[in-house]
């Protein structure tokens, strides 16, 4: 059986696509840490207030310097806490929720970009291996006051 010579050519193209595809999800997913949506913890929008993790949003130290998990409420038109401090190389998980609109939450300059909706509980779980100051900002249009929705996160250096 002899084979055209361009039906060669576009099965060999057809393979390096599918082997490109697949490195580049690789790499997003091991190298870049790319997190895809997936089932998601459902809440109350309402009763917010009532679960004891979004009532008293703060930063828990699970394990001193290595794990930290923070509350974060996203509302309008702020962040509860605004400002948030976790050590450099922890791995911190940031749980957060809406009682209102959808918001986003996103580290300027880090991998940390996600949607924020009522009646669901976003988890994004990150390491930081930079020190530094970093912008937290809300990146969905949530009303006039959207712009002035953020807050920074400092990460201590070692
Ligand atoms: Cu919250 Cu824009």
């Amino acid at each position: 059986m002899t084979m055209n010579r361009y039906e060669k050519i576009w099965i060999g193209f057809s393979v390096v696509m599918v082997v490109t595809f697949l490195a580049l999800i690789a790499y997003f997913a091991f190298v870049t840490g790319f997190q895809v949506p997936h089932k998601a913890e459902v809440i109350d929008p309402r009763a917010v207030g009532q679960d004891e993790r979004f009532s008293s949003p703060r930063v828990v130290e699970v394990v001193p310097g290595k794990k930290y998990e923070v509350y974060l409420v996203a509302r309008m038109w702020n962040f509860n806490p605004r400002e948030i401090e976790v050590p450099e190389g922890a791995e911190v998980k940031f749980i957060i929720t809406s009682p209102d609109v959808v918001h986003g939450f996103e580290v300027v300059g880090t991998n940390v970009n996600g949607m924020v909706l009522p009646g669901y509980v976003t988890v994004i779980t990150t390491r930081f291996n930079k020190a530094g100051e970093f912008l937290m900002v809300c990146n969905e249009y949530c009303g006039s006051p959207h712009y002035t929705m953020s807050g920074k996160l400092t990460v201590r250096g070692r």
